[in-house]
């Protein structure tokens, strides 16, 4: 048997505008995580059982442009395995579809190191993350990169698409509480609607991305030198370019004014967008609180984590 896992992740800044080029800074989340198992079977074909999602299927019975379906074939076909072995896979996971946290990517990620292993070829890190893009792309269209970077990685990540990926230094350890509004909404939606907006008015969206970009490099500059209390400012700007470009919600509004009514040091919406999880900073000594205001202000869940 061969078992992987793979954590969450959340961006800190610069969602969406990273699709069109700017940096934007990720790290994983520890306390969520997509685990794959696979076994050999006696039964000819692969079985994929998914009960998370209510998926029990033969391979061949799926869809090709089905995201795991893919995933095997891609992986199969790459490392020259035919006829393709008996197996079973079983894939589980904590993280809350569509909600920002990275969950397509980690089960690819996971399901990608396990298959591997299993078939006695197990790959760097680099062919991971390149073969869990390409997985990326069918979910939503135009990734960046940047969910299944950091979630390969299990890093803090300083991301750039098509040009970089640096492990971000963390100068001070920093504690963020991370909020779920409990709505599911699909990456795919948000990065078009925000493609729609800019291909009606590429100079404004421009300028809107390049504020975007220069706030994640600002903010790469204060967590390296381990200031993180002034990441709040930051990440309350980083909000407000969110909102203009239509891809909060009237809950993620909401759970952002809680958090920084009980406290936080600022507070924005993460990944997607829409519905999903929200960030906020804190200290050791605010989280809980700000956890708990969270939850009296409609939040589904709350994850208290530390960054470095
Ligand atoms: C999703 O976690 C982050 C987005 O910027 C999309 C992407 O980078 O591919 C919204």
């Amino acid at each position: 048997m061969s078992i992987s896992s793979a954590p969450g992740k959340i961006i800190l800044f610069g969602e969406h505008a990273v699709v069109y080029g700017r940096p934007a800074l990720a790290i994983p989340v520890m306390q969520v995580q997509a685990k794959v198992e696979v076994t050999g079977s006696s039964r000819p074909g692969i079985r994929i059982a998914a009960p998370g999602v209510e998926l029990d299927a033969e391979l061949n019975t799926l869809p090709s442009d089905h995201p795991l379906a893919a995933v095997i074939h891609n992986l199969l076909f790459s490392l020259g395995i035919s006829p393709f072995p008996a197996l079973e896979i079983k894939i589980t996971s904590t993280i809350p579809v569509a909600s920002g946290l990275g969950s397509g990517a980690a089960v690819s990620v996971a399901l990608i190191r396990a298959l591997a292993s299993f078939l006695g070829r197990p790959l760097t890190d680099e062919q991971v993350n390149a073969f869990a893009y390409e997985i990326e792309k069918l979910h939503h269209g135009t990734p960046s990169g940047i969910d299944n970077t950091v979630i390969t990685y299990a890093r803090p990540v300083y991301f750039i698409k098509d040009h970089m990926m640096e492990t971000l230094p963390v100068g001070a350890p920093f504690t963020l509480v991370i909020g779920d509004t409990g709505l599911r909404a699909p990456t795919k939606e948000s990065v078009g609607d925000v493609r729609r907006l800019w291909e009606s008015d590429k100079h404004r969206w421009e300028q809107v991305f390049d504020a975007v970009g220069r706030i994640a490099e600002s903010a790469r500059r204060i967590i390296e030198a381990g200031r993180p209390q002034e990441l709040g400012a930051y990440m309350d700007q980083n909000h407000a370019l969110l909102q203009e470009m239509t891809v909060s919600s009237p809950e993620l509004d909401h759970l952002v004014e809680a958090a920084r009514k009980a406290g936080a040091l600022g507070a924005k919406m993460s990944g997607g967008g829409r519905g999903g999880n929200m960030i906020a900073l804190a200290t050791p000594t605010t989280a809980e609180g700000i956890a708990a205001s969270l939850r009296a202000a409609g939040a589904k869940n709350t994850i208290i984590t530390t960054v470095g």
